[in-house]
């Protein structure tokens, strides 16, 4: 349950948001549209140097990345082989009285942050204090009173005298109503007490939910004029299956060898059956994405004499030979967090959560979500998985083209093998995939027959340096890291002036290498030509390398504040000692730096030698 406090901060921060530009709700002036949003001129400017940080980081900085940029929309059958058509869908459920929809995991978690959830708790809390529970149909009318005008549909409340009569029946039997505090709460949102008690109110006015229903997440449309079944097509829901597509165009074309990453940053759409908490769950959104392609760890062993352990430390380090998908999933997890730092978040804002054996979609070996502590509470930021080489195979299979890759140094090293550990390779490898078929439900015997027959050709291949690559995902989304952004850089400073009067200012502390406008330029005053002229030379000096605002109206005061609003990190001021009035002090000016107030006086010239490398 996110706490007052942390609403009232989520207010302000989209508050400030629209406010001073960064972001406003989309098609605003009909309304608005649920789960799209737009960004304003400082929102646009972040979110650009957030990306292009993300793509130096990724595709520049390395010899190992390449990019991509690829179309929306696609070839549909693309969805089919990506288990997106069949699978990619949300419980959805109606609510039998208001008829809004609601994601049915979400029920509950969206019920908490209302009012009269909480009448509800301290109803049941105080209730249950004694046995037998402590509860008289007069506490119910004054309950049911005190959630009507938000909650008007609850059964407690549209038909208070039935649920009543169960409520103190139940009470009395010690019946499911009141086995806890769940129960009590989806007993009171429905006259039929066998369906209440397994769904949660409607968050929008309490009332019944129904059944849920799975609901694909694709926005889907056509191509070409005729709307049929022949020219369905679908907006991405994510980048990620463009890159793996064109994996064998990228290989080919790139002189890249395995390993190696395609990157890939654009849009992708979600129909969100409940898009909240601001831009962190919206209809379209952006992702930051890489694929990075490994050699499958029998590859490894065979060429590189062994399999680094993940457990020593290694993916700490630079990348070696050795490394298996356990060390490159490990180094990518750590490769992110260190990204993240070099933004400004912190480790201490993220918790790294291994996704447990249960909790694992079908294709990942292992999966680590990265959660940012938002107001609202602890949540995925990016995951990163390790996708073993389901993607490529299903294309595979679905498109009749290869995606095996040839490796002459793994058939020389395949040749001279030993028995004995071509053998245990084997072994394992069919082992484990005997685990996975009897996961999908597939019987022993089948299984081992199965398993045994893939092992078999799998090897076949290998032997003779043909392999499908594996693949190691870190997946981030571009508005849920600006979110991120916005929520930690936001300040209240209180200051308190002469008189005793007390302010409390906004301050954005982004770090400088993502702030949207990175030196604000002010002339001491707008009517003193000399200085407005000077102000201008040192923004035009500036402007090529970064973004300046330049404001010369009002008290130099209110121009700082306006940029600490901003979250610009320099100012850079231009007084008459900038003219010569005290001559040692020509062409000087005061750099202010927003976090601490400081400000020192250095020469025009050293402007850019000093601020260049804050900001890159
Ligand atoms: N290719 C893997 C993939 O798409 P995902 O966990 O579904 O994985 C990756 O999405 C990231 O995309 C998430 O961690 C999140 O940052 C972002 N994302 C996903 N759905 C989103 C939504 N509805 N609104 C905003 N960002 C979203």
């Amino acid at each position: 349950m996110s706490d007052p406090k942390s609403t009232e901060l989520m207010e302000k921060i989209v508050s400030l948001s629209k406010r001073r530009g960064f972001i406003y709700p989309s098609s605003e002036v009909y309304g608005g549209i649920n789960g799209f949003w737009d960004y304003g001129p400082l929102g646009a400017e972040l979110k650009r140097n957030v990306k292009d940080l993300w793509w130096r980081s990724m595709v520049h900085y390395r010899d190992d990345v390449v990019g991509l940029e690829a179309t929306i929309i696609m070839h549909p059958l693309i969805w089919k082989a990506s288990g997106h058509l069949d699978t990619f869908s949300d419980p959805m459920s109606t609510c039998r009285q208001c008829k809004k929809l609601v994601r049915s995991d979400q029920a509950r978690e969206m019920v908490e942050d209302a009012d009269w959830f909480q009448e509800l708790q301290r109803f049941y809390q105080q209730a249950t204090q004694s046995s037998p529970v402590a509860v008289s149909a007069e506490s119910l009318e004054k309950l049911a009173q005190a959630t009507r005008k938000h909650a008007p549909s609850l059964a407690l409340v549209r038909a208070r005298e039935a649920v009543t009569a169960r409520l103190l029946a139940s009470a009395a039997n010690n019946g499911p109503d009141w086995a806890d505090e769940n129960q009590f709460i989806r007993s009171v949102s429905t006259e039929n007490a066998a369906a209440g008690l397994t769904h949660f109110p409607c968050p929008h006015c309490g009332g019944e939910l129904t059944e849920p229903r799975p609901f694909n997440l694709m926005f889907k449309t056509h191509y070409g004029p005729v709307e049929s079944d022949d020219n369905v097509c679908y907006l991405r829901p994510e980048t990620a299956q463009a890159i793996f597509v064109q994996f064998k165009n990228v290989f080919e074309t790139s002189r890249q060898k395995l390993p190696f990453g395609i990157a890939q940053v654009g849009k992708a759409f979600r129909n969100e059956v409940t898009p909240r908490n601001f831009t962190f769950r919206s209809r379209e959104f952006e992702q930051m994405e890489l694929e990075f392609f490994i050699k499958p760890d029998e590859a490894v062993a065979a060429l590189a004499g062994g399999v680094a352990s993940a457990s020593d430390g290694a993916w700490q380090g630079t990348p070696q030979p050795d490394w298996g998908w356990e060390v490159w999933h490990k180094y990518w997890v750590e490769q992110r967090v260190r990204f993240y730092e070099s933004i400004g978040l912190a480790r201490e804002d993220f918790v790294e959560y291994w996704q447990k054996p249960d909790e694992l979609a079908h294709y990942a070996r292992a999966t680590v979500d990265i959660l940012f502590r938002f107001p609202f509470g602890v949540q995925e930021l990016e995951g990163i998985a390790a996708r073993g080489d389901f993607d490529l195979t299903q294309h595979q299979k679905f498109s009749g083209k290869s995606t095996e890759v040839f490796d002459e140094e793994l058939r020389s090293a395949w040749a001279i093998l030993d028995e004995p550990t071509r053998t245990a390779l084997r072994a394992r490898h069919e082992s484990s995939l005997k685990e996975s078929l009897l996961k999908k439900g597939i019987a022993g015997d089948e299984a081992t027959a199965q398993a045994a027959a893939a092992s078999q050709a799998y090897f076949e291949k290998l032997a003779k340096g043909h392999y499908v690559p594996h693949v190691i995902e870190p997946s981030a989304g571009v508005d849920r890291l600006i979110l991120a952004l916005l929520c930690k850089a936001y300040r209240e400073v209180v200051s308190t002036d002469e008189k005793g009067k007390t302010e409390t200012r906004v301050v954005l502390q982004f770090h400088p290498r993502i702030a949207p406008i990175k030196v604000g330029v002010f002339p001491l005053l707008k009517n003193k030509p000399e200085l407005v002229a000077k102000a201008l030379a040192v923004r035009d000096l500036l402007r090529p390398h970064m973004t300046v605002f330049y404001d010369e109206s009002g008290a130099i005061g209110r121009r700082y504040a306006r940029q600490d609003e901003a979250g610009t990190p320099f100012g850079v001021t231009i007084d008459f000692d900038t003219l010569g009035e005290k001559p040692e002090l020509a062409d000087t000016v005061t750099l202010r730096h927003r976090d601490d107030g400081r400000q020192e006086r250095l020469p025009i010239a050293e402007l850019l030698p000093r601020l260049l490398p804050l900001i890159r």
